[in-house]
């Protein structure tokens, strides 16, 4: 009996461990997602291009708990200022909006000022924890963020469906 668990125990803190992050990323346990802190400031589009060519993404927000635990790791992270951008984009006859990384808009967290125009983007404010707006051409700093590939696998169906339900 004894031994079962310190096998159980075992199992569930190697799967905790492996990690499969893009090469520079490394994981955010809080998160459950790799990170790479760029030090850089940018536009959206060089920073979102730039997040693209290193296998990741602006970040994408999709509960309020994803929403402050953000917003906390980008505080503890690096000190270039309050405002990070994120991964949104609205398109076409709008607003619709897109997030690049292809998951669903399903969360919203605008800032009550905030533009759907074209070409405007939000960007996660630290202090309010919203999402307020700017033009696309403002230099702002940025975060890149991509999936932990290996909680993903079919082999990690436990946590699969424990992050199904948190997102839920
Ligand atoms: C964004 O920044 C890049 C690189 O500095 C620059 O080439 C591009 O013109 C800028 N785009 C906008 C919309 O400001």
């Amino acid at each position: 009996m004894k031994t079962s668990i310190a096998a159980l125990l075992l199992l569930f803190k190697v799967g905790e461990i492996v990690a499969v992050c893009p090469d520079g990323y490394s994981l955010e346990p809080a998160l459950q997602q790799c990170f790479l802190i760029t030090g850089k400031t940018g536009n959206w589009s060089s920073a979102s291009s730039f997040c693209q060519s290193t296998g990741g993404n602006l970040p994408s927000i999709h509960n309020a708990f994803q929403n402050a635990a953000l917003a906390k790791f980008f505080r503890t992270a690096l000190n270039l200022g309050n405002k990070f951008w994120l991964g949104f984009y609205s398109c076409c006859f709008g607003p619709v909006w897109f997030w690049t990384d292809g998951t669903p808009d399903d969360y919203y967290n605008f800032a009550s000022e905030h533009s759907e125009a074209r070409g405007w983007h939000p960007y996660l404010d630290l202090d309010t924890q919203k999402w307020p707006t700017a033009e696309g051409a403002t230099e702002l700093a940025f975060i890149c963020a991509a999936p932990d590939s290996a909680s993903t696998r079919s082999t990690d169906l436990h946590q699969l469906s424990r992050r199904t339900k948190h997102t839920q």
